[in-house]
């Protein structure tokens, strides 16, 4: 360990536990003395969670104002909006406050109001000239970790690609994470999200970059979802699996957000810009191929995966172990229903390509625990269509 040499950083107060929502007003204060804008979605709102939010802004003597015109992937034009939204109500801080579109919306529109134009002008790499809005982060899905992370994730309809805002400063500076906003959470959103934080602890803990501080929190993330996320989906009310899955989805994005993701995401992401489809399943659903195709980069750190998730006997051999891991995601997205590839879009081979060259272009491709390039991703693509 002569050489270890690392650096992990992270910006952002946590706040964790069931009903801590109500601390919101104390904690958005110190920002803003006056007005507020709640990024949000629809359903958000339709739940009566932007109500819960708005009443304990408002026990402090904030008022607040709704953003909620957001999509599934959120889209250049709506982080300009929600930002035209928070200069409009003259808005001082900004919490986001739902899955991870309305966070990387938040984080994405503080920066826009204070840095001007729109997303594409401040895509990675170039970073932000002026500090962003403050930013309170409130997850109601267990999955993102956008809550902790400088990351924002946001489409670019033009191009069909999904683009990166990477700058230190757009972590929030406070996340609030209650595990009972996440408690009415249909199974199948249960799933996706808990998938996606799945998929960034491994990619996490096994990618080029990881650290040890990494390593520690996405191994414990892996271990909390092997046990209760094919309890959060069966039970959705079950308080304990909600609050282990909740915590799961933080320490993976401590985790990434020091380390990064790998192929996987560069596959889903390169699926999610093309048609729309949902972060969490167009990741998951390319998570086995992934892995199958890591394994000799790492058989000792993949070996750790498949014990965290589970798997694995002690008279096994570290390549039988690591390779019992990828069988152990394949059982529980089987557990969970996860659908095929196939059973999500149709697909030409034209569209194989397409999305093989996005993947291989895509900013977290060199990180991924084995090198990979385009006439790789293409074969993991054509074997997850196959199936
Ligand atoms: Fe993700």
């Amino acid at each position: 360990m002569d050489s270890l040499s690392f650096t992990y950083e992270l910006r952002t107060k946590i706040i964790f536990g069931a009903g801590r929502l109500a601390d919101l007003g104390q904690e958005a204060r110190p920002f803003a003395d006056r007005r507020v804008l709640l990024v949000t979605d629809s359903g958000i709102v339709a739940a009566g969670i932007a109500d819960k939010a708005a009443e304990a802004l408002g026990r402090v003597g904030l008022e607040s104002s709704v953003f909620a015109d957001i999509s599934a992937n959120p889209r250049d034009e709506e982080c300009c909006e929600a930002a035209a939204a928070a200069l409009a109500f003259r808005a001082q801080a900004i919490v986001g406050l739902g899955g991870g579109s309305a966070l990387d919306t938040a984080k994405s529109a503080a920066a826009l109001v204070t840095n001007g134009g729109r997303v594409k002008d401040w895509e990675d790499p170039r970073r932000l000239e002026s500090d962003p809005l403050p930013v309170v982060a409130v997850p109601t899905t267990a999955g993102t970790g956008s809550e902790v992370t400088w990351v924002a994730v946001i489409t670019d309809q033009e191009h069909h690609y999904k683009m990166t805002l990477l700058d230190q400063r757009i972590a929030p500076d406070v996340a609030i994470l209650d595990p009972e906003l996440t408690l009415t959470l249909p199974p199948g959103i249960t799933a996706a999200t808990g998938m996606d934080a799945l998929v960034h602890a491994i990619e996490a803990y096994t990618c080029k970059v990881a650290n040890p501080i990494s390593d520690a929190l996405a191994l414990r993330a892996i271990t909390l979802i092997a046990g209760a996320l094919p309890v959060a989906v069966k039970e959705g009310g079950n308080t304990a699996a909600r609050c282990d899955m909740l915590l799961a989805s933080l320490l993976a994005g401590l985790a990434f957000g020091n380390a990064d993701v790998g192929a996987v995401h560069c596959m889903g992401e390169s699926l999610g810009g093309l048609y729309d489809t949902p972060h969490g399943v167009a990741c998951a659903v390319f998570l086995p191929y992934v892995l199958e195709f890591n394994l000799e980069a790492d058989l000792a750190k993949h070996a750790s995966v498949a014990r965290a998730l589970g798997t694995g006997r002690a008279d096994m051999g570290e390549a039988e172990v690591a390779r019992s891991g990828v069988e152990a995601t394949r059982a529980l997205m089987a557990k969970i229903g996860t659908p095929k590839l196939r059973e999500l879009q149709a697909l030409s081979r034209d569209d194989l390509e397409t999305m093989a060259r996005l993947s291989a272009e895509h900013v977290c491709s060199p990180d991924n625990a084995r090198d990979i390039g385009y006439e790789d991703y293409l074969e993991l693509f054509t074997k997850a269509y196959a199936e």
